[in-house]
Formats: C-alpha cells, structure tokens, sequence
C-alpha cells in the first residue's frame, strides 16, 4: 500500500494530467509530490534525467509529461511527437528501473487500437491491427513505452511499470488553442470566442456523427492513485481507463454550446474527414479492480469552462 509520507515525482505535473494527479494527491493527504519544470529537467536529456532520480529517490512515479496535440499538430509533426515521446519514456522508465522505484504509471493513448477495432476497445486487442494513420508516430511511441514497461515487468518478475490508457481527457490546463488543442477544448474556446463576438454561426469539421469517450482528468487522476494503491496486481497488459460511455460529436457541440452559453446556429463541413467512426474503450478491468469514474460529462464541462474563463485572457484569447 503506498503510504502517505511516500515520496512521490509528478512529471509533467503542470498539464492536464499532471496538474490534475497533483490535486488528486493532495485532496487524499499524500505528501506533496516533487515537481520540476522544464527549464530546471529536460526529460529529453538522459543525463539529466538520471541524475535526478540518483539525487531525489522517487519511489513513486507519475509519467505525465510528453508531447500532446491534436489531429493537425500529429500531422505536421510527427516526427517531434514520436522522438519527444520515446526519448521522455525510455529516460525515466531506464532510470526509475535503475534506482529501484516501488511503481511507475505511464500513459499510453486509446490511438495506440487499431483503426478498425471491434467496441468497446479491450486492451487484448492492441496490435491485433494498424493504428489510424493520421497519428499512426505518436501511436508508435506510445505503443513502444507501453511494452517497455510491460517488457520490464516481465524480465523482472516484477509488476512495477503499470501502462494505462485512458480515453480523451479533459479538464482544468488543458490545452485550448483551436489550431493544437484536442476537440472538446477546441469547441469550447470555438463557442466561447463566437459567442464573444456574436458570430451567427460556427463551422465545423465533418459530419458530427462520430462517437467518442470523454474523462474528466480528475477520473484519470483518481484511477491511477487506486492503482498505484493496489498492492497485487498483475500487469501483463496495459489497463483502459475510462467512462464506459460515448457521445457523437454533434451532441457533444451540443453540450458545449449550452454551458458556454453559445445560441447561433452550428454548421458541418462535410468535406473534411470524420476520422473513425467509434473510439470507446472497454473499461471492465479497472471496474473489476474497484475503480469508477465520478464526473459526469455535464458537470465536467460546466467546470472545466468556469476554470477557462477564470484563465482566459479577454484580450488575446491566450490562456495563462
Ligand atoms: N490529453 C489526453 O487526452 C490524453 C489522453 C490519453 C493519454 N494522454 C497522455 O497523457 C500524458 C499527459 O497528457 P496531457 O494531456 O496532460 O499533456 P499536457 O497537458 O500537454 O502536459 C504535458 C506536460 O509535459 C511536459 N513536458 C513535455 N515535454 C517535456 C520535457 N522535454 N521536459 C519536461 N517536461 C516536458 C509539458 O511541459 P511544458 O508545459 O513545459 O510544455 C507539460 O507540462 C501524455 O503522455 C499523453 O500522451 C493524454
């Protein structure tokens, strides 16, 4: 069982998942984790990263920190998404190993199923095909943290490296510019800037008919506290955490413009692409373990807007 005094390194603990295990950590008494910015570890440098771990003896490691980004950003990037990736997981997996932490918990990403897998997703069927191709780099990268951690395990003996995957997360720090950001913080800063400057009407991509998951990052955060708690588990797959439920993206542009307050009209441009028709992960592992979700989507777009406008910049638009 971790215990409360355990030291604990966030990484990345200033994005959405990071920010959001820390609150997680510290709503449940554990002693404030330690956290380092990019300007004082670059988690692409082995030499700091090692380093680091040698000086401050984590026993507990929560990897969140990568490069992230919508379809677009995957697109004209994608070889910084898969070398930024791999260089950040394979130094902390090598260094957490050498020093001997207790668990590590590295996210992998429901890109990482094959385009056409069979719904829900169930972590069995990962590599049973290809990966949607659009961010088929990021999907590689996060697949190859996922089994370096399971290849650890395996050689060891031992069930240190626990890789999730959890579906889109949301939430406070999330990333809302429309050109980078994922689509439920994309639609929100959308609805809120045409509801700002009294646009009509708001266009936007495909048909609206897709179906995905949502998770507030909160759920993610408490989901991994309860696995990084759970002192037998096996870990020969990597474990899904989500919702158990999907939207189409026409109800979620619903959702969205009604908390935001939004009331012109919502158009689809179907000549852009729609992507796949289906993302839900199959979420009964972690069900089993004794883990559910406890924000609803409503609740949590409703907050992770408040959390926008207390940070948005009405000049600008840019988010602090
Ligand atoms: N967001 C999702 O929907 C989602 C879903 C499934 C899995 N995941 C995975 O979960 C993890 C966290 O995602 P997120 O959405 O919370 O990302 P995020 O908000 O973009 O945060 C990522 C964090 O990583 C830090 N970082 C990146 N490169 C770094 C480097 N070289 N050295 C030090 N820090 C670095 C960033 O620091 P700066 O602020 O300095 O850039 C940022 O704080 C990622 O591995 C992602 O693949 C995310």
């Amino acid at each position: 069982m971790m215990k409360h005094d355990a030291v604990i390194y966030v990484a990345g603990h200033a994005g959405l998942i990071g920010s959001a295990v820390i609150r997680r950590l510290e709503q449940n008494g554990y002693r404030t984790p330690i956290t380092r910015r990019r300007g004082e570890l670059d988690l692409q440098n082995s030499g700091q990263v090692s380093e680091f771990f040698e000086e401050a003896h984590p026993e507990y490691v929560i990897l969140a920190a990568g490069r992230v980004g919508g379809i677009v950003e995957n697109q004209t990037f994608p070889a910084d998404f898969m070398d930024e990736n791999m260089a950040i997981q394979l130094n902390l997996l090598k260094a957490a190993r050498r020093v001997g932490v207790r668990r590590l918990i590295l996210f992998g990403s429901s890109c990482m199923y094959p385009r056409e897998c069979p719904q829900p997703m169930a972590e069995h069927a990962l590599l049973s095909g290809k990966p949607e191709p659009t961010s088929l780099p990021y999907a590689i990268s996060k697949l190859a943290g996922t089994y370096l951690c399971l290849a650890y395990n395996k050689q060891d003996h031992d069930t240190r490296f626990i890789p999730v995957i959890p579906n889109s997360a949301y939430g406070p720090h999330d990333n809302f510019d429309p050109k980078s950001a994922h689509v439920l913080s994309a639609l929100m800063a959308r609805f809120h800037q045409a509801k700002v400057s009294g646009a009509e009407s708001v266009v936007l991509w495909g048909s609206g008919s897709p179906r995905r998951e949502f998770i507030h990052a909160d759920d993610i955060a408490d989901a991994c506290v309860h696995l990084l708690r759970q002192d037998d588990l096996a870990v020969e797959l990597p474990i899904n955490i989500g919702v158990g439920q999907d939207v189409s993206i026409k109800e979620l542009a619903e959702l969205i413009a009604e908390a935001v307050g939004y009331q012109g009209r919502v158009e689809w441009d179907r000549t852009k692409p729609d992507g796949a028709p289906r993302k839900l992960l199959d979420s009964e592992r972690i069900r089993s373990l004794g883990w559910k979700p406890t924000v609803t989507l409503a609740e949590g777009i409703a907050a992770t807007y408040q959390w926008y406008l207390n940070h948005v910049d009405r000049e600008t638009s840019q988010v602090s």
